[in-house]
């Protein structure tokens, strides 16, 4: 086969099927560039990209800044490993921990590895800090939670697609509802209970968003009982819930971080967005009581601090504060929110939209085991907007947050006329 030959979509997807694992299911189509908002297939058809890559893209693609410094980064050095030091790691270091305001950061490079780390850094902490006896630590995670595909954090999944067939289940994990204070209240009076993992939002559940309230009280009921709070903000962080992170809560700083967030995670993991779905970067973020119990040669990673990650993130969290994102999206969110709640209104095929900021998602009026919102889902492609269905009957919204009010408006209008027009 000629390297220079043309593939059409259904080519590469017969090549995709023989050749690869079949461990995902993607909408049919094929991308080959992308530009801000937009995403074109090989056949040359234009999209409103409407997931970012799990929003891994807030920033929009191939953001010119992001790229310029993975560029110029890529032609002087890209990996040294930890077995060196390289002139990008403690800048990075540095500015990671001004921007989020804490005393350390341990890069990694994807969000479950960032996960794995910050479960390492509790057990230890658990152990040398807290007191509890060796090997007795647990964690509290709650029902409908994602955090990734790894053994460990899988072990704390209630997904049956996500557990089941690779038991066992690492021990040392409990639990409880979302969402559930008296739970969480109940759970901690384990005096073996280190820390209590949460996502601030429930992306992969279906976005699920909690109590007004919830997170700060949880992140009281820990604090009373010496548990950690962890904080897993690789979909919800940079900007995608219309604040810096959604642990920030009503927070009223404006464009960038003044460092006042109602709630500060003891324990902050971010991926994803970090580096504008540029580069894999990941990161931990905690304070020196907690971080330095993990001592030299205890965790690390080949990759993770690379000086080539180390740029890109840099230039992707300027352009969130230059570009003023979370305001952006938090703008476009309450207008995105107010024309699906028209749609509720119109159509008997959406009975719900919810979400915070640019991250949203539709309930479809049919069984979780239906393929409506798979049929929606291509039918919005070939209206021009790719979005993903999550959990069988609701449909996540995450557009680019660097898109502007009339590309939210006529992708409203794709989506109304597209609910409108479908037939089941
Ligand atoms: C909340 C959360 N945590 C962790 C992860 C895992 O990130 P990654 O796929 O980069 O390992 C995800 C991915 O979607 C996520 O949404």
């Amino acid at each position: 086969m000629s390297t220079t030959t043309k593939l059409s979509s259904k080519e590469l997807i017969a090549i995709e099927d023989r050749y690869g694992a079949h461990n995902y299911h993607p909408l049919p189509v094929v991308l080959e560039r992308g530009e801000g908002v937009y995403v074109w297939d090989v056949e040359g058809k234009k999209y409103f990209d409407f997931l970012s890559a799990y929003s891994a893209v807030n920033q929009g693609h191939c953001h010119p800044k992001i790229v310029e410094a993975l560029n110029k980064q890529a032609s002087v050095l890209t990996l040294t490993s930890r077995a060196f030091h390289n002139d990008k790691l403690g800048p990075y270091e540095k500015y990671m921990t001004a921007y989020f305001n804490y005393d350390k950061v341990l890069p990694m490079n994807t969000g479950v590895e960032a996960v794995e780390t910050a479960l390492k850094l509790c057990r230890k902490w658990a152990y040398e800090v807290k007191g509890i006896p060796a090997n007795e630590a647990k964690i509290v995670f709650v029902e409908g939670n994602f955090h990734g595909r790894t053994m460990s954090v899988i072990s704390g999944s209630t997904d049956p697609s996500s557990t089941s067939g690779f038991g066992p289940y690492m021990p040392g994990i409990k639990i409880i509802p979302y969402n559930d204070l008296e739970a969480l209240a109940e759970a901690v009076k384990d005096k073996d209970v280190a820390g209590f993992l949460v996502e601030p939002i429930q992306g992969e559940a279906g976005v699920f968003v909690p109590d007004e309230g919830y997170l700060a009280k949880a992140a009281a009921i820990c604090k009373e009982n010496n548990v950690l709070f962890i904080a897993d903000e690789v979909q919800t962080g940079i900007a995608r819930t219309g604040k810096l992170l959604a642990t920030c809560g009503n927070c009223t700083c404006t464009g960038h971080c003044e460092n006042r967030p109602e709630i500060k995670p003891d324990i902050l993991i971010l991926g994803k967005a970090v580096s504008g779905g540029v580069f894999p970067v990941s990161a931990v973020l905690a304070n020196d009581e907690i971080m330095l119990t993990i001592k030299p040669g205890e965790h690390g990673s080949t990759f993770g601090g690379n000086p080539l990650g180390a740029a890109v993130a840099i230039a992707a969290l300027e352009v969130v504060k230059d570009e003023r994102l979370q305001e952006n999206a938090a703008k476009l969110g309450i207008r995105f929110r107010e024309r699906m709640s028209l749609l509720v209104e119109k159509s008997d095929l959406v009975t719900l939209v919810r979400g915070k900021g640019l991250l949203n998602a539709i309930v479809i009026n049919d069984t979780e085991d239906s393929s409506t919102a798979w049929d929606i889902c291509m039918a919005l492609s070939r209206n021009g907007l790719l979005a993903k269905p999550t959990h069988g009957n609701i449909i996540r919204f995450a557009p680019p947050l660097v898109m502007t009010a009339e590309q939210l408006e006529e992708c409203c209008d794709i989506i109304e006329k597209t609910i409108l027009e479908f037939k089941k």
